[in-house]
Formats: structure tokens, sequence, C-alpha cells
């Protein structure tokens, strides 16, 4: 008889389940009315009294290892839930998963077209490869003028017909190749500057540009324009100035400042101790582009302006420095919820 229990004990050591069904078949082959206790407890009624009290200790032991086993594996089951064939349990609670967020540049870049489409401008896109006539010639840039150097521009071969775009001007080339006006659209996109990187500047930023072509388009429509800009994105008291400037495309051609204030030593030290801040370029489109892309300069004028994303973007999360922007950090992306 001890010798079965020993048998028994052994089993039970390797005996696994894993299913509900399983357990049950190992209840009932234990104990169950024609089970291993009832036979043992047969076996126990016949032995000699002296060894009654030894094998009944032994019988219990075994019917506590046999309970707690059947504990064990259903305790087992419990936690990890119904399963399926294939083993994998559908019903388990799935983890944590943190939701992302809007990265900072996509925010802005998202609240500039919102504002924008607002007063009518569509969005249009174009490619970040470029030739020489989409990014320069047909923006009026003369042969020699140094943003074709090799200084502040990626070429992509020794004759510098192919670039990378310096800017989204050149989209708006071709949507004035493509499409006659009115012409009321913004151009956000992804350009490149052979620039070194500092926490001012960097070779990749984002920008937004903006071009209205109609007839009889005034300076005054661009001010204006720009002021309920200003206004919506940085607060309806904000107040702007254009102080004149150059570029090829445009003329007259101004940069458009918002005050920012001087209310701390970091508004001192940002603004330079004006209070102004420089926030994008401007200016009336050149007759010399509107002409180079088929539009009469009789008939038309329009303005264009132009800012990049990262610097609208550190003035309204106060960011010191460009480059967090492009180093998806999570501990620095995650500050940023959106609200869309
Ligand atoms: N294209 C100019 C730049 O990249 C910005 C600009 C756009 C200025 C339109 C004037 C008019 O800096």
């Amino acid at each position: 008889m001890i010798n079965k229990i020993k048998e028994h004990l052994k089993k039970l050591e390797v005996l696994n389940a894993f299913t509900a069904e399983e357990i049950e078949k190992i209840r009932i082959e234990y104990l169950g009315k024609k089970g291993v206790f009832k036979e043992l407890m047969e076996d126990f009624k016949n032995l000699d009294n002296q060894l009654k009290p030894e094998m009944g200790k032994a019988i219990n032991e075994l019917k506590n290892l046999v309970q707690d086993k059947l504990d064990h594996l259903k305790s087992t089951l419990n936690t990890s839930g119904p399963k399926t064939a294939s083993g994998i349990d559908l019903s388990r609670p799935a983890g944590e998963t943190e939701p992302g967020s809007r990265h900072p540049v996509s925010l802005v870049r998202q609240e500039i077209i919102e504002i924008f489409s607002r007063i009518g401008f569509t969005v249009s896109e174009g490619p970040e490869i470029e030739d020489d006539w989409h990014n320069f010639s047909a923006l009026n840039f003369p042969e020699e003028h140094p943003a074709r150097d090799m200084q502040d521009t990626f070429f992509l071969d020794d004759d510098q017909k192919m670039a990378l775009r310096t800017h989204t001007s050149s989209v708006q080339v071709r949507v004035m190749e493509n499409s006659k006006p009115p012409i009321r659209t913004i151009s956000p996109g992804r350009v490149f500057r052979n620039e070194a990187i500092s926490a001012r500047a960097h070779c990749i930023f984002h920008q937004v540009e903006g071009l209205y072509i109609d007839k009889d388009v005034s300076f005054a429509d661009l001010k204006q324009t720009l002021l309920f800009f200003a206004r919506e994105f940085f607060g309806e008291k904000t107040e702007i100035r254009l102080r004149p400037s150059y570029f090829p495309f445009t003329e007259p051609s101004a940069e458009m400042d918002i005050y920012w204030g001087l209310n701390s030593e970091a508004d001192y030290r940002i603004t330079k101790g004006t209070g102004w801040l420089e926030i994008m370029g401007c200016g009336m489109v050149d007759p010399n582009v509107l002409e180079s892309n088929g539009i009469d300069p009789k008939i038309y004028s329009g303005y264009a302006f132009g800012m990049g994303i990262e610097r609208i973007a550190m003035l309204k999360y106060q960011v010191k420095d460009l480059r967090m922007f492009f180093e998806n950090d999570i501990r620095f992306l995650k500050q940023f919820q959106s609200s869309h």
C-alpha cells in the first residue's frame, strides 16, 4: 500500500492540465466515486490496526497534495482566462499603451493652415527635390545671387541643376504654372539649407508660404491679411509692423515683426531689447515673376509671404533651442497636447 501511495505522489508531481475539463478529469480520477482514494480506503479497511495510524497519515497527506494541485491548476486557469486553440488568450486585459501626441511643428503647421483656410486659402504641396527653374529662376533670382551658392543650397549634381528646395516658393511657381488667377494658396512643407546647425538654425526646417494673385491686389491687402493672421495666432491685441527688406521675387519687400513686449528678462534677450520679433518675409509679387509664369502683370498683381514653422513654434511654446524639434526625445514631445 505504501508503494501505491508513493507512486501516486510521483505522478502528482508531473501532473498538468490546461483546461477546466482536464482539471475536472483529474479530480474525478482521484476523488471520484471510483477514484484513487476510494480504492485506498478499501485497502485501508483491511489493514492491520497497528499500521492504520501511519497509513492514514500518508493517505491524508496525499489527499492534501491532490487538493493543492487541483487548486493550483485552477488558479492558473483563472488568471490566464479562456484560451483559444492557438494558446493566445484574447480575453486578457491589454497592456497600457500611452497615446501619442502630435509633434509641435505639426500642431503649429495645422493651426497656421486653419487660420488661412478661414479666409479662402487652399493648401498646395510640391516636390522636395526641385530644379533650378522652380526654386530660383522663375522667382527672379539673378544668376549670381548668393542663395545659389553651395553655401546655402544642397545641390544634387555638379552642374547645379537639381537641388533640395530652399523654400516652398517653388510650390507657388508650380501653382502659377498650372492654374489661372485668382490664386489664393498656402504651401506648407519641408525645406533644406546648407547651414550650420545651432540653437537658432537647422539645415532642415519647415515653412508655410502664401501667395495671392488677382486683379487689384494691393499692399494694404497684404498688410491686413498678415495682421489678421498675427491676431488669430498670437492673440487679438497683437501689433505688427512692416520693415523694408529685399527678396528677389517681391517688390517692394518687407519683414513683418510682431510686438512681443518687454516684460521679462527673456523678452529683452529674444527681442534684442526692442520688444519686436521678426516673424516672416513678405512683399508684392515682382512683375518679372508673374511674367515668367505666364501671368500678365498689367492685369494682375499679387502678394506673397513666407514663415518658418519652427520659429513660430519656438515663440508659441517658449522653446529655446530649435534642435529639440528634431531630436525626437519623448520627454520633450509628450508635453504638447492637441485639441485637433
Ligand atoms: N521665400 C522666402 C524665404 O524662404 C520667404 C518669402 C516668401 C519672402 C514670400 C517674401 C515673400 O525666406
